[in-house]
């Protein structure tokens, strides 16, 4: 049976999640909520006009309620940045939305995936409120901070960023770590890779952090990578694929962000972790912190 996939906010990323995930064909039924009721509506009528163009599913816009029977269900409500703004500065206005979500899901026996920023800590938050185990509760995190990685450095080397194995991991935002010493072009290290050059690394690790900045700043918000990415995590757990990617789960002290997990049809399961050099690890450290103190200031 394929699966049910419920969608809470359909603003512009809900929308665009809704979208890659029809297009994927991953969902038998797709569900859509959103607290304005006739924009879940409208976005449930018109993706489902354009029915003759993806894989059967049936979509439809349903009540907060009915996203405890589906499969996965993805958290995209909240407000997004402005230019100026850090993804923690989305914190105390989000956080309250992902608290009532993670309470009215307690007990939800399927996968939540956290897309709301601040990805991280909204993830925390959500685990928190619904008691749900680490495993089930899956933010997007640096899994777009490492496809943009991927992306840069494919354009940059000439190569398919199918052959670019690189990671970021902590927070999906200001602090995010890319690993560049477990870097990969396909069997060779990044930086044994002719005419690598790590004093290009710095800028490189910049741009991706920039990035979101860059659209936000033309057209106001992001929306299609997220899309996407949100897409194929789905995918990866209705097909049980066991892939290593870096998301944000809360790990063992307590605190959400990526590292390396097995994503699969029971959720995201901690996984071995590439050696990294002392300045990735004293970076991870310095970004876990960064998510412990915004997580810390709720309480405030
Ligand atoms: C971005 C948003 C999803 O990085 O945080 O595009």
């Amino acid at each position: 049976m394929k699966a049910r996939i419920g969608i809470i906010g359909t603003g512009w990323v809900g929308t665009s999640v809704a979208f890659s995930t029809l297009l994927a064909g991953h969902a038998g039924e797709l569900w859509l909520n959103d607290q304005r009721g006739d924009v879940a509506e409208g976005e449930a009528m018109d993706l489902a006009d354009g029915a003759a163009f993806y894989p059967a599913c049936d979509v439809r816009a349903v009540p907060l309620a009915k996203m405890r029977e589906a499969d996965i269900v993805v958290l995209a409500a909240g407000r997004n940045g402005r230019p100026d703004e850090s993804r923690l500065d989305l914190l105390r206005d989000n956080a309250r939305i992902a608290a009532g979500i993670g309470r009215a899901l307690a007990g939800f026996p399927g996968i939540v995936l956290v897309v709301t920023n601040p990805v991280d800590v909204l993830t925390r938050v959500v685990q928190a409120a619904s008691g749900l185990p680490p495993e089930r509760v899956i933010g997007t995190g640096t899994l777009l901070d490492t496809a943009r990685l991927r992306e840069r450095l494919a354009v940059k080397l000439g190569v398919s960023p199918q052959s670019v194995h690189a990671l970021v991991v902590g927070e999906h935002g200001d602090s995010s770590v890319p690993l560049w010493s477990a870097a990969r072009v396909g069997g060779v290290a990044l930086r044994d890779w002719p005419g690598w050059r790590v004093d290009e690394e710095p800028a490189l690790a910049q741009a991706v952090r920039r990035a979101a900045y860059e659209v936000i700043r033309r057209k106001g918000a992001t929306n299609h990578a997220i899309g996407l990415v949100t897409a194929e995590l789905i995918g990866c757990i209705v097909n049980d694929e066991q892939r290593l990617l870096p998301v944000s789960r809360v790990q063992d002290d307590g605190i959400a962000l990526s590292l390396p997990a097995l994503v699969g049809a029971g959720g995201a399961r901690p996984a071995a972790l590439p050696v990294m050099d002392r300045a990735e690890r004293e970076a991870l450290v310095a970004s876990s912190e960064v998510l412990d103190r915004a997580f810390g200031s709720l309480s405030g």
